[in-house]
């Protein structure tokens, strides 16, 4: 069959990777893809993903018989709706479930009516309200603009004055029309762990665990990203915070079939390990990313036919098989990055990584320019390892992002470093 992915990032370029290998998968298109999806998929740069009509009109005209939805934005537009109206078959929620992403503040009643453990909030659209709860909270405390805003709408503040300065800065048009209601909750501590599933608004089955790092700087300092570096299964987390995570995922889906909102895709659950158990910091109405790229690659199942069962609502047929290897993913990202960054750069040394065993390449932000591989993103590739234990697979990622070069390449050395010392050292 034919199938369409919408995205152009690491991400798409992991579930790409995967649907590519099922003997089901005839044509895949990729709208826009990267420089890496060019090599295993046909890349459709002139679609707008998130233009509804111009996706139907494609998807109608090449025979596509799935439709893949990678990033949150074409989700929050409503071109699920529109394709599922049509009679297509799609991987991605309508834009009423995408507003669990959407919105925080949605995102946040939707938890507390149904008292799903999340961090005391408030929701505000004037700042001198916001401020005035930021003093009753006192620092630490977190600011988050209430739309999307690529990950980086997030403001941990362990100083009131820093706390104001986020509050200012959102109203202040930061984060554009995503700052113009914003979310103050208190901080949560603990180690962070991502729980994906598939769903077909009744079914759901978990993923493995995942582990993301958020922060720009090594030793988790600096500001939020769109994600450093991450890691598949999290050794550290015990079996009943698992099982915690599990039922919360199980009882979001069934609050939303109860709202009459028809959640057909993946759910993400963003989690705080905290003392008083796991508490969801997001929900995102997608994959994560990095999360796919250490994700997938562990999945035995065909993605097809996984991704089909959500979009049909036959999940209840599938069950999910996991590889037992640890899988660990490190980003190389464009110096300057989350901040300003330059693009352009001339990349090599994918295929010496690529010829390395159990080590692919997932590229996020390149482009290919002049028949040349170069830069073309503030996270440029994701270089992920399979190892039978955990060290190994850390060591060979590690091993892996050396033999590739870029102007400006910029990595942080301690993905898994904390999770590697366990549990008890966490926070020592
Ligand atoms: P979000 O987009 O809401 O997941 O926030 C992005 C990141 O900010 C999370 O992955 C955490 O690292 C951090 N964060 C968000 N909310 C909190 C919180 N209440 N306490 C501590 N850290 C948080
Ligand atoms: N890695 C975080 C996210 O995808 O939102």
């Amino acid at each position: 069959m034919n199938i369409l992915v919408l995205g152009g990032g690491g991400r798409e370029h992991a579930i790409s990777w995967a649907l590519a290998k099922s003997p089901r998968c005839t044509e895949l298109y990729v709208a826009p893809g990267n420089g890496g999806t060019a090599n295993i998929a046909r890349n459709v740069k002139d679609l707008n993903a998130e233009d509804a009509q111009a996706v139907l009109a494609f998807a109608q005209a090449h025979n596509i018989e799935l439709v893949v939805i990678g990033p949150e934005a074409p989700l929050v537009a409503g071109v699920a709706d529109v394709l599922r109206e049509a009679g297509i078959p799609v991987f991605g929620p309508d834009a009423q479930g995408a507003q669990l992403e959407g919105s925080k503040t949605y995102s946040k009643r939707f938890m507390d009516a149904n008292g799903i453990p999340t961090a005391r909030y408030q929701s505000f659209t004037d700042a001198a309200s916001a401020r005035a709860y930021c003093e009753e909270l006192g620092a630490p405390l977190v600011v988050k603009a209430d739309g999307l805003a690529a990950g980086k709408g997030v403001i941990v503040a362990t100083e009131l004055e820093q706390a104001e300065e986020a509050v200012r800065e959102c109203f202040g048009g930061a984060f554009g029309d995503a700052g113009n209601t914003v979310v103050i909750e208190e901080m949560l501590v603990g180690p962070e762990c991502s729980l994906l599933a598939f769903t077909d608004g009744k079914t759901v089955r978990p993923m493995a665990t995942s582990q993301d790092h958020k922060r720009a700087l090594e030793g988790d300092l600096g500001p939020n990203t769109g994600g450093m570096g991450v890691y598949s299964p999290v050794p550290i987390v015990t079996d009943e915070e698992h099982a915690t995570m599990v039922k919360v995922m199980e009882q979001t889906v069934a609050e939303l079939a109860a709202e009459g909102i028809d959640y057909r895709g993946c759910l993400y659950g963003g989690f705080m390990l905290t003392p008083a158990g796991p508490k969801v910091l997001e929900f995102n109405a997608r994959f994560g990313d990095p999360e796919t790229q250490v994700v997938l690659p562990r999945l035995k199942n065909d993605l097809v036919e996984v991704m089909l069962a959500c979009a049909n609502c036959e999940l209840d047929q599938i069950e999910l098989d996991w590889r037992d290897e640890w899988a660990v993913a490190v980003v190389l990202t464009s110096s300057g990055y989350p901040g300003s960054y330059e693009k352009g750069k001339v990349i090599t040394g994918i295929e010496d990584a690529e010829a390395m065993e159990n080590v692919t390449v997932y590229h996020a932000g390149t482009a290919v320019v002049d028949g040349q591989l170069v830069t073309n993103g503030g996270r440029v590739l994701a270089v992920t390892a399979l190892g039978d234990t955990f060290e190994n697979a850390r060591n060979l990622a590690y091993e892996a992002c050396e033999k590739i070069d870029f102007e400006g390449k910029t990595l942080r050395h301690d993905i898994g470093l904390r999770a590697l010392r366990g549990r008890d050292a966490w926070d020592a």
